[in-house]
C-alpha cells in the first residue's frame, strides 16, 4: 500500500512539475520564473529579474526556450557595454595595479562574451548542457574580474560586473528549466 501511495505521489509531482515548467509552446510565466530564480541563485532578486526581462518586447509571449535566448542576448549586451567601459578605463589608467586588474577584466569579459555567443548557438541546437556550461563560464568571468580588484585592495571602477554575473545566472536558471 505504502509503495503504491509513493508511486501516486511521484506521478502527481511530475504532473505538477510539467504544468509549472512548460518546455515549449506555452508562454513562460515571468513572475513565476523570477520568483523561483531569486530563491535559487546567489544574489538574485525578484526585482532584478523582473526589471531586466519585463521591458524586453516579447518576453510575455515566448516560451521558456525563447526566454532563455532573450536572457542570453541581454547578457551579451551587458558584457559588450562592460567591455567598452573597461577599454575606456584602460586608456585612462595610470596606476599599475589598476592596469593589471583591468587587463584581467578585459580578457575575462572577452572570453565571457565568446562563451555567451556559444551558449546561444548551443541553445539553438538544443544542446542544453553545453549552453548551461557556457553561461556558467561567462558568469565566472564576471566573478574573476571583480576579484581582480578586491585582491589588490582596489574598489572596482566597474559597477556592472555584478549585473553581468546576475544576468548570466538568470540565463543559467532558465536554461536549466529546459534540461
Ligand atoms: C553577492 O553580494 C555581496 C554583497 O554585495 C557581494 O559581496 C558578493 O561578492 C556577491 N556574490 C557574488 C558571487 O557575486
Ligand atoms: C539575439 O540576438 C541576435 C543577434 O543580434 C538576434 O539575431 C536574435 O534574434 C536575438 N534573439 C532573441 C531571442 O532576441
Ligand atoms: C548592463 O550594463 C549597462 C551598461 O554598463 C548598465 O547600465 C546596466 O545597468 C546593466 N544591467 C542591466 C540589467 O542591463
Amino acid at each position: 500500500m505504502k509503495s503504491s501511495f509513493s508511486f501516486l505521489l511521484i506521478v502527481l509531482l511530475q504532473l505538477i512539475i510539467c504544468l509549472s515548467f512548460p518546455g515549449g509552446g506555452a508562454a513562460a510565466n515571468l513572475e513565476e520564473i523570477c520568483q523561483k530564480a531569486s530563491s535559487s541563485s546567489v544574489n538574485m532578486t525578484y526585482d532584478f529579474c523582473l526589471t531586466s526581462l519585463q521591458p524586453i518586447p516579447g518576453t510575455r509571449e515566448v516560451d521558456t526556450k525563447g526566454l532563455a535566448s532573450i536572457t542570453i542576448n541581454l547578457s551579451i549586451s551587458n558584457f559588450t557595454s562592460t567591455r567598452e567601459k573597461i577599454a575606456d578605463l584602460q586608456s585612462k589608467a595610470t596606476d599599475q595595479s589598476v592596469k593589471d586588474a583591468l587587463q584581467i577584466c578585459s580578457v575575462r569579459f572577452g572570453n565571457g562574451d565568446a562563451s555567451l555567443k556559444i551558449a546561444q548557438t548551443s541553445l539553438g541546437q538544443d544542446h542544453i548542457q553545453d549552453a548551461l556550461s557556457s553561461v556558467r563560464a561567462a558568469a565566472g568571468s564576471a566573478v574573476v574580474c571583480a576579484n581582480a580588484f578586491s585582491e589588490r585592495g582596489i574598489q572596482s571602477p566597474i559597477s556592472d560586473t555584478q549585473d553581468g554575473f546576475l544576468l548570466c545566472n538568470l540565463a543559467a536558471y532558465i536554461i536549466q528549466l529546459l534540461a
